[in-house]
């Protein structure tokens, strides 16, 4: 399923590395982070080599809704709750100066993105939550308010406004800028032997490198596999609704995202952990709260994006691990992937550059906050149930059962497998283990695809990966 942004921008191919190379930084994956991070340190005279296993763009960037916002849902009370004023306030500045900075090289470049200055807003039920967040994120020197005017087709008691923010057409900018770059497209990292990165084509030795990449691939160190989880969300671009001014997201789980692009209106919500899916119908859920809310609209488009949450709610972005200090990070934007994005090409900048950055404490992978610590113990405790249940017994369903354009898991020749029936009836029975860490991966029905609970891999239904943090794909039995 095709995003709108996929639909109406192509961007030109790049050739496969074919050959060794050295170079003073790879960055490895060509989304928003990685392109961002790459230009901001071409501007400084480095050299570096973006490398990306599919094409620009290829990952989340091409699934967003593309808002370049300071207002990341309800955060500020809690940043200040949990971290504290101070480093609140970094984070609050960081994300500003990163929506400065779009600003500047859209004008600067004359990129033409369909960039729209904007305000965003949280709704909510508890007028008291959204006045105490606006009061937080004011306190943080942020353009916030209170208003109880909300142009929206549900109720809500009120919402909290963030004035300047923007909104844009990702594709559009990163082929702007990505033109220039030297990008490896379809090129695979395989291994990375501290400063050797093996690819199918060539081995690139890099003094520095960066992990742009969507989530962290190399376990140890670094551990992100511990450190986050991934969820899943969907999209309709609707045809015949009303302009929504604004972007418009809810305030607690099971909220919906309202913006508007040309004269599409983007319907986002329906999201849960990845994995977690197995009564599917999510497409279908959003597709009647569009006939609710707007009954004259038509459906344009649907697509569905993936997030990386950390548990503090704060991403990982600086150096990947004490014990290798030549490697960088920027992962766990959950739904803010665009202004993070620039956070990330920003920060790395000045620590590859070795200058001070007055932010980068509060982003620091190393970081171990209270809430870091028990989010670890929980996301552990989903592993070994991820685990466990691969060991549990067989189910009774026999392939016969599953209809057509369908899977499951079911019992094959005794064995407990995950099959996929063809519309004509062939079976594609895979194992159901993740090559990731082994836990059982469950059918996806929305995106026919196999997920893994744990750390949120995904395959498509012939096996080949289709995220990871898995590198390879699942076996077909
Ligand atoms: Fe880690 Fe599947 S993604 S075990």
């Amino acid at each position: 399923m095709e995003s709108i942004w996929s639909k109406t921008c192509r961007l030109e191919e790049r050739e496969a590395l074919s050959q060794d190379l050295d170079t003073q930084v790879a960055v490895i994956g060509a989304g928003m982070a990685g392109i961002l991070t790459a230009a901001a340190l071409a501007e400084e005279g480095i050299r570096v080599t973006v490398v990306e296993a599919d094409r620009i763009a290829g990952g989340q960037t091409r699934n967003t809704t593309a808002k370049i916002t300071v207002q990341h849902g309800m955060i500020f009370q809690r940043l200040i709750r949990t971290l504290g004023e101070e480093k609140a306030r970094q984070y609050a500045r960081a994300n500003l100066a990163a929506a400065e900075k779009y600003r500047a090289l859209i004008n600067a470049r004359g990129i033409d993105c369909d960039f729209e200055e904007c305000d965003s807003y949280v709704y909510g039920d508890c007028r008291e939550d959204l006045e105490a967040e606006t009061r937080a994120a004011a306190e943080l020197g942020l353009p916030a308010s209170f208003t109880e005017h909300l142009p929206l087709p549900f109720p809500a008691a009120g919402a909290v406004r963030f004035t300047g923010q923007a909104q844009f057409h990702p594709l559009k900018f990163i082929r702007a800028m990505s033109e220039g770059l030297t990008i490896c497209e379809h090129t695979p990292v395989l291994r990375i032997e501290e400063d050797r990165l093996v690819t199918p084509g060539g081995t690139i030795r890099a003094e520095q490198v960066v992990f742009a990449c969507h989530f962290p691939f190399v376990n140890f160190p670094g551990v992100y596999f511990a450190k986050m989880h991934q969820e899943r969300s969907y999209v309709l671009a609707l045809e015949g609704a009303p302009r929504v001014e604004g972007m418009w997201i809810g305030a607690g789980e099971g909220g919906y995202s309202l913006r508007s692009w040309g004269n599409l209106l983007l319907l986002g919500g329906e999201g849960h952990r990845t994995g977690e899916n197995r009564e599917g119908g999510r497409y279908q859920r959003l597709r009647e709260k569009a006939r609710e809310w707007f009954p004259q609209s038509q459906e344009a488009a649907c697509w569905s994006a993936q997030d990386c949450i950390p548990p503090d709610g704060v991403p990982y972005i600086g150096r990947y691990a004490p014990t290798r200090p030549q490697w960088y990070v920027a992962t766990g934007f959950q739904k803010w992937g665009m202004t993070t994005s620039m956070v990330s090409a920003l920060t790395l900048r000045d620590l590859i550059c070795g200058r001070q950055n007055s932010w980068a404490t509060v982003f620091d992978p190393a970081r171990l906050e209270a809430e870091t610590v028990s989010g670890m113990a929980a996301q552990g405790g989903q592993a070994v149930k991820g685990l466990a249940k691969r060991f549990l017994q067989i189910p009774s369903e026999a392939a016969s059962e599953i209809p057509p354009g369908h899977g499951g898991i079911v019992a094959l020749n005794g064995e407990k497998v995950g099959v996929y029936k063809e519309e004509d009836g062939t079976l594609y029975p895979v194992d159901i283990r993740c090559p990731h860490l082994g836990c059982q991966l469950e059918w996806n029905p929305d995106e026919k695809s196999w997920d893994c609970p744990c750390h949120g891999s995904r395959f498509d239904r012939w096996g080949q990966v289709i995220s990871g943090p898995a590198q390879e794909g699942i076996q077909l039995k």
